[in-house]
């Protein structure tokens, strides 16, 4: 389970207690109806200040979630990347930056780029609450996804959550203007089919510029994914936050936030030989993964028995969105 951090859990509950709960409540039904919308908007979605507390109180504990569980997967894959610094454009109130420097004790210098002044307010506040001094000392700076200005220069850069807000034309070079200087790009989409084909049309762009996958992906070869027959997506689950709890009472107590992502770098990265790509089927005495491997492609439904000693205790344990390795 992603927990958020307490220090960013204490002083969200703060921020949300300055809001009368309707308000919230009224935010997000606004805000859930044009997420699951999914088209890119004309102007910014997060429009008030209500807005902007019910983003970090409903959406702000999943996406740090997810990016969080990104982040872990590609330090895992690149032991020698040491980021010291990063840039997290369309930054909202901050999850990206708070995800990155639990990931790397590296990070000296995260800067924040958004276009939206309350979110960068509230961003701050919550921030200034920060044990990691690379979340505390953050630079919040309001400014655009703009492929006409000087590229994010940083050993990270992070877009989480925002490629889907941007005109479709105008991704492939908001993809490369992130690429140019960085070290490592990570982008994070939601784990929707139209999310997943984001994420599969940023990521050959990638590895055209150069760069090599980090994760998912076990290789920088074509996604073996048949468009429109499947999407590539993980998910990690989370608590309910304490909004969520409090407007709609009596769900569950936890929910999986569903992502699609690249991470990709100017490096060699240590893949593993696949990847799982959905929930592990366990069977009495087996265990059936489907896998996307580095050298067949797809391999659904590889059957791993108990005859196979510690393959099969791996299997068993081994969850979706873990690599796998052939030996
Ligand atoms: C869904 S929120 C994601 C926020 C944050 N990255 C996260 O993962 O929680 C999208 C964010 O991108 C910002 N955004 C969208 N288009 C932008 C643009 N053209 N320039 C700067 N920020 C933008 C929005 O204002 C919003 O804060």
């Amino acid at each position: 389970m992603a927990v958020l951090p307490d220090d960013l859990s204490s002083a969200l509950d703060d921020e949300l207690a300055r809001h009368p709960v309707p308000r919230l409540t009224q935010s997000v039904e606004r805000l859930s109806t044009r997420y699951r919308q999914g088209d890119a908007a004309a102007s910014p979605i997060l429009s008030s200040e209500a807005d902007v507390a019910a983003y970090a109180g409903y959406r702000m504990p999943a996406t740090y979630a997810a990016v969080h569980a990104v982040l872990a997967e590609a330090a895992s894959r690149a032991p020698g990347f040491e980021p010291r610094t990063q840039v997290d454009v369309g930054g909202g109130t901050g999850a990206a930056v708070w995800a990155a420097a639990d990931v790397w004790p590296s990070l000296a210098r995260c800067t924040v780029v958004e276009q939206v002044a309350s979110a960068i307010g509230l961003g701050k506040r919550l921030a200034a609450e920060a044990s990691l001094p690379a979340v505390r000392d953050a630079e919040w700076r309001r400014g655009f996804v703009d492929p006409a200005a000087p590229p994010p220069e940083a050993d990270l850069v992070t877009l989480s959550y925002v490629l889907g807000e941007l005109p479709e034309v105008t991704r492939p070079d908001v993809v490369r203007w992130l690429a140019a200087k960085a070290e490592a790009v990570a982008l994070i989409e939601p784990g929707t089919p139209a999310g997943y084909e984001r994420i599969r049309a940023a990521r050959a762009q990638l590895i055209e510029l150069g760069l090599h996958v980090v994760a998912p992906c076990p290789h920088d070869g074509a996604c073996p994914i048949e468009p429109g027959k499947d999407w590539c997506h993980f998910a990690a689950r989370l608590p309910r936050s304490g909004l969520h709890r409090r407007l709609k009472a009596g769900t569950l107590g936890f929910e999986d936030e569903k992502f699609a992502y690249v991470v990709a770098g100017r490096f060699t990265p240590e893949r593993p030989d696949a990847r799982i790509i959905r929930h592990p089927k366990k069977h009495k005495g087996w265990v059936a993964l489907d896998l996307c491997t580095a050298s067949d492609g797809l391999k659904p439904g590889v059957a791993v028995s108990k005859k196979q000693g510690p393959r099969y205790k791996a299997a068993r344990d081994a969850e979706w969105g873990d690599g796998w390795s052939n030996s």
